[in-house]
């Protein structure tokens, strides 16, 4: 038996902010915002909602998607760097609003790549016979953590919400082994402290270290996986921004038709980008049962990873 994903589901806060936002108030344009980033407009929560609502709207949503219902999940683990609260996590009240009632939960944080490391650990618990489900989601609100007073960074980001259910097949593919991977003396080339608990990067040396890191991982697991870069159907890689991802993705010599892009419309979401993107590509017709998809990530820590996963492949999921 092995782990695959089998439902997705995603959420965004109602409001949008545009480029136009920032061009009233920061010394910017959107013809540089659009250029350098690939960005057109973002979604902000309002003063009002949570991210954990978010996140439980994604939930819903991916069981919806899978035909599950919350009393079949295991376990729910939440990747977020922006909770509701410094205590508790997200997790436990995702799994209240859910009606989750047998669920563990809990929250992971590992930045921009926390999906990765939650649906790695996602698959282990599946692959061990420890759970039947569990559902991943990534929650952001990163409009709690910009500095809306610095163009360098302010301009990148916005929140959201995905979600993935995670069970056991007879699966061919599935959850391939994932490649993760950390640097701790990089963390202050990306990082918000509890003082002005703002973003704060060094932005060339991100994008550096993001492309080469995603490019060996994505090698690495793709020879883990038996595949080669000619196997993927799809490459949906942490949208930190286009021009990152497009780097990456003509480094590894993937043709350009299968690289999703999905930072225009919301920016880059931390460690929600990933499904936000999944979703796009399955609604636009991108990305069907039994497709080959190579992921990866890369965030502060610095932590990266890699894993390659098939989609939805239709066989019967283990009772
Ligand atoms: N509008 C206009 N000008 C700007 C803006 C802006 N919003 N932001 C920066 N500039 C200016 C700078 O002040 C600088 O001006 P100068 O030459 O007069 O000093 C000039 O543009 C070039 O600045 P750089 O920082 O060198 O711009 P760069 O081409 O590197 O683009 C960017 C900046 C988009 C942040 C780029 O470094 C990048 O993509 N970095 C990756 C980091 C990233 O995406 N981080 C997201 C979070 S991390 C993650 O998710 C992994």
């Amino acid at each position: 038996m092995k782990a695959g994903i089998f439902g997705i589901g995603t959420a965004l806060p109602e409001q949008i902010i545009t480029n136009a936002h920032w061009v009233q108030r920061l010394d910017t344009t959107d013809e540089w915002i659009v250029r350098r980033t690939g960005i057109r407009e973002r979604r902000w929560l309002n003063g009002h909602d949570t991210v954990a609502t978010l996140a439980a709207a994604a939930c819903a949503d991916a069981l919806r998607d899978a035909g599950r219902d919350a009393e079949d999940v295991d376990q729910i683990i939440v990747s977020t760097i922006t909770p509701d609260r410094i205590t508790p996590g997200l997790a436990p009240e995702v799994s209240h609003l859910l009606g989750a009632e047998r669920a563990g939960a809990v929250d992971v944080n590992a930045a921009c790549a926390g999906f990765l490391y939650a649906i790695d650990q996602a698959a282990a618990l599946i692959e061990s016979g420890r759970a039947k489900l569990v559902l991943v989601c990534a929650a952001e609100a990163l409009s709690r953590i910009t500095d809306v007073e610095d163009r360098g960074s302010a301009v990148l980001f916005g929140d959201g919400a995905g979600a993935v259910v995670v069970a056991g097949a007879d699966l061919d593919l599935g959850i391939a082994r994932f490649e993760l991977s950390c640097d701790g003396d990089k963390a202050n080339f990306l990082y918000a402290d509890q003082t002005d608990r703002v973003l704060r990067m060094s932005g060339q040396e991100v994008y550096r270290h993001a492309v080469a890191r995603m490019v060996e991982s994505t090698t690495t697991a793709l020879r883990a996986a038996r595949r080669t870069v000619d196997d993927l159907d799809l490459f949906v890689a942490h949208q930190a921004n286009a021009r990152i991802v497009e780097a990456a993705a003509a480094e590894l010599g993937i043709d350009p038709e299968k690289v999703v892009l999905d930072v225009d419309r919301v920016a880059n979401t931390s460690s929600a980008s990933i499904p936000l993107a999944l979703e796009r590509a399955e609604r636009e017709g991108r990305l069907r049962p039994g497709a080959t998809v190579g992921l990866a990530a890369f965030g502060a820590g610095f932590v990266w990873g890699a894993g390659i996963v098939s989609w939805k492949e239709r066989v019967h999921v283990c009772a």
